[in-house]
């Protein structure tokens, strides 16, 4: 069986071929050389991933996973959230994404945040299914470590010492919302 990643990202792609059953081929939009980048226009995480899923489905009418994850913070009523990538706006900057979050939780006494992935599978009847994956932590109040990605450099997960951007990538992807997110699916997946 394959199942098309609508993703261009090597990384993930890796992540989740590692973790489905291996009967199952995951192909990239790569591999099916679709170089157009699918608009992620929806309010919510799993708009955006049920927006990617779709309009890849619609395209080759194959089984296809998306996935959409954001950033959200308690205090901030779930900000940066679905907007996580342009949080300081156009192009996408990680620096200065971190530097708006730290400015808005000045002073601030609860700190509490999660990281969310939603993942859309479609299947080849056309139906549709979410999975969530979820990690929660704090955002602290300066940056720690040169690891990662994103907001990784201020977030601390629960229970652990270092931030994301800390630790070993390979201890990150065993405790991450998509890690998370992915194992959901691919519980689901090895049942069927
Ligand atoms: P995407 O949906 O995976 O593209 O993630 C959207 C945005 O959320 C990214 O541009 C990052 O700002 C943030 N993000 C997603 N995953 C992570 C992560 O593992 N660490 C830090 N930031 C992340």
């Amino acid at each position: 069986m394959e199942i098309i990643f609508a993703t261009h990202n090597k990384n993930k792609l890796k992540e989740v071929q590692s973790l489905v059953p291996a009967n199952i081929k995951v192909i990239s939009l790569d591999d099916l050389n679709m170089t157009t980048e699918i608009p992620e226009t929806g309010h919510a995480l799993a708009d955006n991933a049920l927006i990617k899923a779709r309009t890849i489905f619609e395209l080759y009418k194959k089984p296809v996973i998306a996935d959409d994850t954001g950033l959200e913070v308690t205090v901030l009523n779930g900000a940066p959230g679905v907007y996580s990538a342009r949080y300081a706006g156009e192009p996408s900057n990680a620096e200065n994404n971190m530097n708006l979050l730290l400015e808005n939780l000045e002073g601030k006494a609860d700190r509490s945040a999660h990281f969310k992935t939603v993942i859309a599978y479609i299947n080849a009847e056309g139906k549709e299914q979410l999975f969530e994956g979820r990690v929660d932590g704090e955002i602290i109040a300066e940056r720690r470590g040169g690891e990662g990605f994103g907001y990784d450099p201020v977030f601390l997960p629960t229970g652990y010492a270092a931030t994301f951007a800390e630790m070993p990538l390979e201890e990150k992807n065993q405790i991450s919302h998509r890690a998370r997110a992915l194992r959901a699916f691919s519980e689901f997946i090895n049942k069927v």
